[in-house]
């Protein structure tokens, strides 16, 4: 099992890093290889509109330090995202990321389809925090589910914490950093399940 992670918040002790290092964590007992960007430390911006990934070489041609993250991406079975809610969506650099993923979709010459050249059938756990409560929860993953299918995502796994700011707010013990760990041995034993 090799897993990439990515971490949105640009605090290294953000509430986001903390479930997402728990999952790590459990995942690593499990024996999963863990490789894991921090997306505030990367010289990276969005999509540029070229088109050139839709032709051979088939890949991003934009010459950044996302590249290697593109790549390592083809590579996993599991990749997680977490990320901090701001302003009712991602921040930049999450939302630079999803846009360069645009460079994974290939067009089929005979039907003009576009498909995505990950191999199918690799998971995802989707980490989103965010300060308001539960009754403000703005969960984005059912605006990205769809477009995780066509990218070729089979189980998809929530992780949703609400009414957490400053680093810290989620503490050992947490509900939610067990949801983390159980996630983690669900994926890592392959049991079925995983449906935002
Ligand atoms: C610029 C900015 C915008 C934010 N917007 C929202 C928001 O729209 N809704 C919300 O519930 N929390 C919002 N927050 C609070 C963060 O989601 C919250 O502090 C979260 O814990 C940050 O994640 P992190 O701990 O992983 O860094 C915002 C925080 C910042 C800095």
């Amino acid at each position: 099992m090799k897993i990439v992670c990515l971490l949105g918040s640009p605090r290294p002790q953000g509430n986001s890093s903390t479930i997402a290092r728990q999952f790590l964590r459990e995942a690593a007992k499990h024996g999963a290889r863990v490789q894991t960007f921090d997306l505030h430390q990367l010289d990276y911006g969005g999509c540029k509109a070229c088109y050139v990934c839709k032709g051979p070489p088939g890949k991003c041609c934009v010459n950044d330090d996302l590249i290697p993250v593109l790549d390592a991406i083809y590579e996993a079975d599991t990749l997680v995202i977490s990320t901090p809610i701001y302003f009712d969506g991602f921040n930049y650099k999450v939302s630079a990321f999803l846009e360069r993923t645009n460079s994974y979709f290939q067009v089929d010459e005979q039907t003009s389809a576009f498909n995505s050249r990950l191999a199918p059938g690799k998971k995802l756990v989707f980490i989103q925090v965010q300060g308001r409560p539960a009754s403000a929860r703005k969960d984005l993953s059912p605006q990205f589910n769809q477009y995780f299918d066509w990218l070729g995502f089979k189980d998809k796994y929530l992780i949703y914490a609400c009414g957490v700011n400053r680093p810290g707010d989620i503490k050992t013990g947490d509900d939610i950093l067990q949801l983390a760990e159980e996630t983690a041995r669900n994926i890592c034993l392959r049991r079925p399940g995983g449906s935002f």
